[in-house]
């Protein structure tokens, strides 16, 4: 989830919010909170084919306005050039999604390798960090062309949040998806689950790896 405050970004009023996947991991997860927990007024999100049918049973009603079958059709034209106040880039097109976004937008990207602030997260060599730093600083200068602040995440692990997800649940707000559950001693299963997620083909929402099936069954 995103850090308390990360939202302000002097948006318009009922501002448009673009977020592919939106039936992924993490898209699912936002695509149905923008409107009741972030105000937001127009949510386009991207699905293939065979989750069209989908949506509407395993998201909130009324979540996005536009739905682009990515199969299909190119987001990239088929959404409203200069129209987008903030991408949430869960499938690494920030850079092929600047000329949807408005001047002073703002694109929050979760994939591909990490930028900015970020970077310093991960124990790299110099040499290593030194070439990141350079393919950041032209990222934010194409950015920054049509007035775009594009910035990395690295969500965090916080109790706080996984208890303010768990209200939004409890308020009929957001309704988890969870497309495939494996248990952890089935190693198979699980590294086929990660294998999927790490090439972008992972299942209906969230891959689950279930620690314990039941406690009192334990061999
Ligand atoms: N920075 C962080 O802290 C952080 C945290 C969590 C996740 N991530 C990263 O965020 C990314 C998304 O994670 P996730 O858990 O949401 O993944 P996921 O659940 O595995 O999402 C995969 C889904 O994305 C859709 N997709 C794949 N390629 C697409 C494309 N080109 N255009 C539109 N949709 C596409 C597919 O759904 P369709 O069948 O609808 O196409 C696929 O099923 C991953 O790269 C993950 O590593 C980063």
């Amino acid at each position: 989830m995103l850090p308390s405050g990360s939202l302000r970004v002097g948006w318009r009023i009922e501002p448009c919010i673009y977020i592919p996947g939106g039936l992924s991991g993490t898209g699912s997860i936002a695509v149905q909170l923008a409107k009741p927990v972030f105000g937001v007024g127009k949510v386009i999100t991207t699905l293939s084919t065979e989750k069209l049918a989908k949506f509407d049973e395993l998201s909130a009603e009324g979540t996005a306005e536009q739905i682009i079958d990515h199969t299909k059709q190119d987001p990239a034209t088929a959404i409203e050039r200069n129209s987008v106040d903030f991408l949430l880039d869960t499938m690494i097109m920030a850079m092929a999604s600047l000329n949807l976004m408005k001047k002073d937008s703002v694109i929050v990207t979760i994939t591909g390798l990490p930028f900015g602030d970020s970077l310093a997260k991960v124990p790299l060599p110099a040499l290593a960090r030194g070439a990141l730093g350079c393919m950041d600083a032209i990222k934010e200068w194409r950015a920054s062309r049509p007035g775009v602040n594009i910035k990395f995440l690295f969500v965090e692990p916080s109790a706080e949040h996984l208890d303010r997800l768990r209200q939004w649940v409890n308020e009929g707000k957001l309704r988890p998806a969870v497309g495939r559950i494996v248990e952890f001693r089935r190693l198979e299963d699980v590294r086929g689950g990660c294998t999927d997620v790490f090439n972008g083909k992972g299942n209906v929402g969230k891959f689950v790896v279930e620690v314990i099936r039941d406690p009192t069954k334990l061999e």
